[in-house]
């Protein structure tokens, strides 16, 4: 595959910081203060400042079907409560995800011709049937249950060594040395590529959350001309396993198998690359960081898994349904569709979010406690509906079984000992500090 003469961007001509100086949020805002028609729950800066909690429960009350008529990203309407959230997500017909309609992010993909250009990355989570379900197939077999057993053994040996390394009675970031230290070793695994290049991986999921961030590029195109670096990096390993008829195990063989996926594009081939980056780094990392900070917040739920360590399987799900490391699916109306009474147009967008249906008390019961021996906590909606459904879920599962396992038996509690900061992105619902001491046994 070749990337020589990629067009530049050739959308709309604006700078993040210009961005920012319109639509930032000041320090001392409440979601209660604005105007119901003007709020904006996909402004990034609720969920930097960890505000988007109340903004979702101001809408789930107030108006469960909304639109904001200007932001940031357009125009769109904003599904919060856990029913509606899980029908549209069922509905693939009739909401789309196709990239070509605007993909699943809320301003994140312009409606996208010339197809070659730098931003216009097609991945199958951005595709419609057939061709997601296609591509979808080709690296499925990764992720059965049977075929992750493989990984037991290397994860429980590197959660160990990751742990045992931890500092004793100092301050360290919970994020950086364990929750990004695990999440990156298993990715390197998925690709088989040399470990001592994780951290490249990350770098390049951390961009795509950075690419319109004043603090990191000025522009848009300049974060998508870090991204196609990815590019490089992995066609050369594409190359290679082509060349060795594409046998292996790993995700870059599976592509180079199968038969929807062995003549992508260089845009195709990067997209699909950079969504099984993201989709099991940002969100297995924030789960990781979300149980520590849950401990802390309800250290009665950690006694009590401490006496039962039966209660992980549920905990794990209860952490994930929690935290919601993704806050919302955008999705594309291909007809006009009524919901309470409000109509969708078609071609409207749609945003579903997930962080929003996870704490509706219509469907769980005192939905902001952490309630590890929750029943429903399985029917989390943080891993999607339908045909987009998580592919990760059982192996991101898998590796939070084992991390809590494995810290229960060395540490009688990990304790914040700092600020935590959150990630400014309305999309992946991270953190990005975790300041704490380990106490071990
Ligand atoms: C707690 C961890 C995780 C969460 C919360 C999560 C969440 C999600 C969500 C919300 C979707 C979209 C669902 C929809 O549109 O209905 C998704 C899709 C996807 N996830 Fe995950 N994910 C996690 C871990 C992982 C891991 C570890 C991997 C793989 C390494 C992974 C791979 C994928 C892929 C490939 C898709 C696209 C599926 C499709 O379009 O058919 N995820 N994930």
């Amino acid at each position: 595959m070749s990337t020589e003469e990629k067009r530049p961007l050739e959308f709309e001509n604006i700078s993040n910081s210009e961005i920012r100086a319109k639509w930032g949020l000041p320090d001392d805002i409440s979601p209660y203060e604005v105007n119901l028609e003007e709020l904006n729950p996909a402004n990034n800066d609720w969920f930097g400042k960890n505000l988007d909690l109340e903004v979702f429960k101001r809408l789930r009350e107030e108006s469960p079907v909304h639109f904001t008529s200007d932001s940031q990203a357009g125009s769109y309407w904003s599904v919060t409560k856990y029913e509606d959230i899980k029908a549209i997500d069922m509905d693939h017909k009739r909401f789309s995800s196709d990239i070509m309609n605007g993909g699943i992010r809320l301003g994140g993909q312009p409606m996208s011709e010339p197809p070659d250009a730098i931003f216009h990355l097609p991945m199958f989570i951005m595709q419609d049937q057939p061709k997601h379900t296609d591509q979808r197939k080709v690296v499925a077999p990764m992720f059965t249950g049977s075929h992750l057993e493989n990984f037991e053994d290397l994860i429980r040996s590197r959660t160990k060594k990751v742990l045992d390394d931890l500092p004793d009675g100092e301050h360290f970031n919970w994020v950086d040395k364990v929750s990004i230290e695990l999440t990156s070793r298993m990715l390197a695994t998925l690709f088989d590529v040399p470990q001592e290049d994780r951290l490249k991986l990350i770098h390049w999921s951390d961009t795509v959350e950075r690419i319109t961030d004043p603090d990191f590029f000025e522009t848009p195109e300049e974060g998508f001309q870090e991204l196609w670096k990815c590019f490089e990096y992995f066609n050369a390993i594409w190359e290679d396993r082509k060349a060795k008829g594409g046998d292996g195990n790993d995700l870059i063989s599976m592509l180079a198998r199968g038969e929807s996926t062995r003549d992508m594009t260089p845009n195709e081939f990067l997209g699909n690359v950079i969504l099984l980056i993201v989709a099991g780094n940002d969100t297995t990392r924030n789960s990781m960081s979300a149980g520590i900070k849950a401990f802390n917040q309800y250290p009665e739920q950690l006694a009590k898994v401490q006496n039962n360590k039966e209660l992980i399987n549920n905990m794990v799900s209860e952490i994930i349904r929690w935290q919601s490391p993704v806050g919302h699916m955008c999705r594309t109306a291909m007809e006009d569709v009524e919901l309470h009474g409000k109509t969708i147009k078609k071609w409207d967008k749609v945003a579903i979010w997930y962080t929003s249906g996870n704490r509706d008390d219509d469907k769980f019961i005192e939905p902001h406690k952490l309630d590890i021996e929750r029943e429903d906590a399985r029917q989390h909606l943080s891993f999607g509906f339908g045909i987009h459904r998580c592919l990760g879920n059982r192996l991101a599962d898998l590796q939070l079984k084992i991390l809590w396992e494995e810290i229960l038996d060395r540490f009688t509690s990990i304790e914040i000992a700092g600020d935590v900061k959150y990630l400014n992105s309305s999309f992946i619902r991270g953190i990005t500090d975790l300041p704490v001491v380990a106490h071990r046994k």
